[in-house]
């Protein structure tokens, strides 16, 4: 099969990794890719958002199969663009239409979406301009903390946590004035959950779906979880808090009351659903869906695939999946997400990174890096996603901060403390 992965971070190296070695594999291109990716398939210089010329690319080099890595083209209706055009109807794609993305791309959508359908989830109401008076009263009947949320995309910064009802007043004014632009003309409030949060992906063809191995992220910066949010600072899976009791529950109160309300909606899925969970108490609670698989935690689910990955999508995307069986490596994984000094505000790009050759069995995902006059450099924020084997958590993550020492560009920077807010949870196991 000839193969399309659009998107440039460590989740489409990763998946290019996962299925350089397939043997239904003939060419593999990603678009536009990495320095990472260019090592394992052919980096094509395409937009994930230029639907015309991803077509003409798909055309020409008679591509079998397109995975759609990030969530902006999945909303901005990529699918539906495919399922539309004679020529492209019959390539397989992976990523759910436009209204499936919604999901994502709309928390008001996916939380009317769980409360019709009785999947668990923090109680809500969402305000307009229109209603903020109503929006301002209703945080009185909340106890603090106050959890806002812009109803579209806002690169990852569109979700305001505040303790203090007269500044989560005026926040929903800021967000309802236009703060990220359309995306928070609508604001959801929802009550807050208190707990551990983890995330569960399944793959589905619409009708069978395979529940691929859990994660955790760390999304901020600072250790300790503190300061602002990140695209995602490292991962680790299994996460050990996570029975497979507790899977089982998820299973039944949120995965399969999802597909049935997205099947009796008459939406057909073809694609990853990435669930972000609180778990309160003993209780799973979704915190949001995404429309695609999540980055790093893709660098660790991944590598703990032992099954053919891209026979996996190939089912997925042509409503075979119930024939697979998604074979789990038993041992953990742990990727350490390199950053860019400064990183998520303000950082600088092309800073040479040397270290990348080594003996060493960590696999090195790039996120943010380019070949500049032979070189490999910084080409944004999140650099590199070391990942890692081991027996535990604590062992893989000991493997990547080893592989670490021995990679260098100016004003690296990672956090030092992964795992270790799991330690009470392996010792009680
Ligand atoms: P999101 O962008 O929806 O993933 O939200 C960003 C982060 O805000 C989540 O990872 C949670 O840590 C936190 N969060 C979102 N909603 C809630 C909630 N209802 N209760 C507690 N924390 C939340
Ligand atoms: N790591 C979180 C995400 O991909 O959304």
């Amino acid at each position: 099969m000839n193969v399309l992965i659009l998107g440039s971070g460590g989740r489409e190296h990763a998946m290019a990794w996962g299925m350089r070695d397939s043997s239904l594999l003939s060419n593999l291109y990603v678009a536009p890719g990495n320095a990472g990716t260019s090592e394992v398939a052919t980096n094509v210089d395409l937009d994930p958002m230029d639907f015309k010329g991803i077509k003409k690319f798909v055309n020409e080099k008679k591509i079998e199969l397109v995975v759609v890595g990030p969530e902006a083209p999945l909303v901005g209706g990529i699918v539906d663009y495919f399922k539309g055009d004679k020529d492209l109807k019959s390539v397989g794609i992976i990523g759910p239409n436009k209204v499936a993305a919604q999901l994502e791309g709309s928390k008001d959508f996916a939380k009317a979406f769980m409360q019709k359908y009785n999947v668990p989830t923090a109680r809500y109401q969402s305000f307009e301009p229109s209603t903020l008076k109503e929006g301002q009263q209703y945080l009185t009947t909340l106890k603090a903390p106050y959890v806002l949320k812009a109803d579209g995309l806002a690169a990852g910064k569109g979700v305001l946590i505040l303790n203090d009802l007269k500044e989560a007043q005026k926040a929903l004014k800021d967000l309802l004035d236009g703060q990220f632009g359309e995306a928070s003309k609508k604001v959801v409030i929802e009550e807050f959950l208190k707990g551990v949060e983890m995330s569960v992906f399944v793959i589905t063809d619409g009708d069978s779906y395979k529940i691929l191995p859990e994660a955790k992220d760390y999304k901020r910066i600072g250790e300790g979880d503190t300061g602002p949010n990140t695209g995602g600072m490292g991962a680790i899976s299994p996460v050990p808090f996570c029975s497979p009791e507790f899977i089982d529950k998820i299973d039944a109160q949120i995965i399969i009351p999802t597909l049935k309300g997205l099947k009796s909606e008459g939406i057909p899925y073809n694609g990853f659903i990435f669930f972000g969970l609180m778990k309160v108490g003993n209780e799973p609670y979704v915190i949001e869906y995404n429309c695609r698989m999540g980055d790093p935690e893709t660098e660790v689910v991944i590598p703990r695939i032992k099954s053919d990955f891209l026979n996996l999508l190939d089912a997925t995307a042509h409503g075979t999946l119930s024939e697979q069986h998604v074979e789990v490596d038993p041992r953990a994984a742990a990727t350490v997400v390199m950053v860019s000094k400064g990183y998520p505000d303000k950082y600088e790009k092309g800073k040479e990174i040397t270290g990348l050759q080594s003996a060493s069995h960590a696999i090195v995902f790039h996120a943010g890096t380019k070949v500049s006059k032979d070189r490999v450099v910084s080409n944004g924020g999140r650099v590199l996603a070391v990942t890692s084997y081991g027996h535990t958590i604590d062992h893989a993550l000991d493997a990547c901060y080893e592989r670490i020492e021995g990679i260098h560009f100016a004003g690296k920077n990672y956090r030092k403390d992964l795992g270790k807010d799991m330690l009470k949870y392996m010792q009680k196991a």
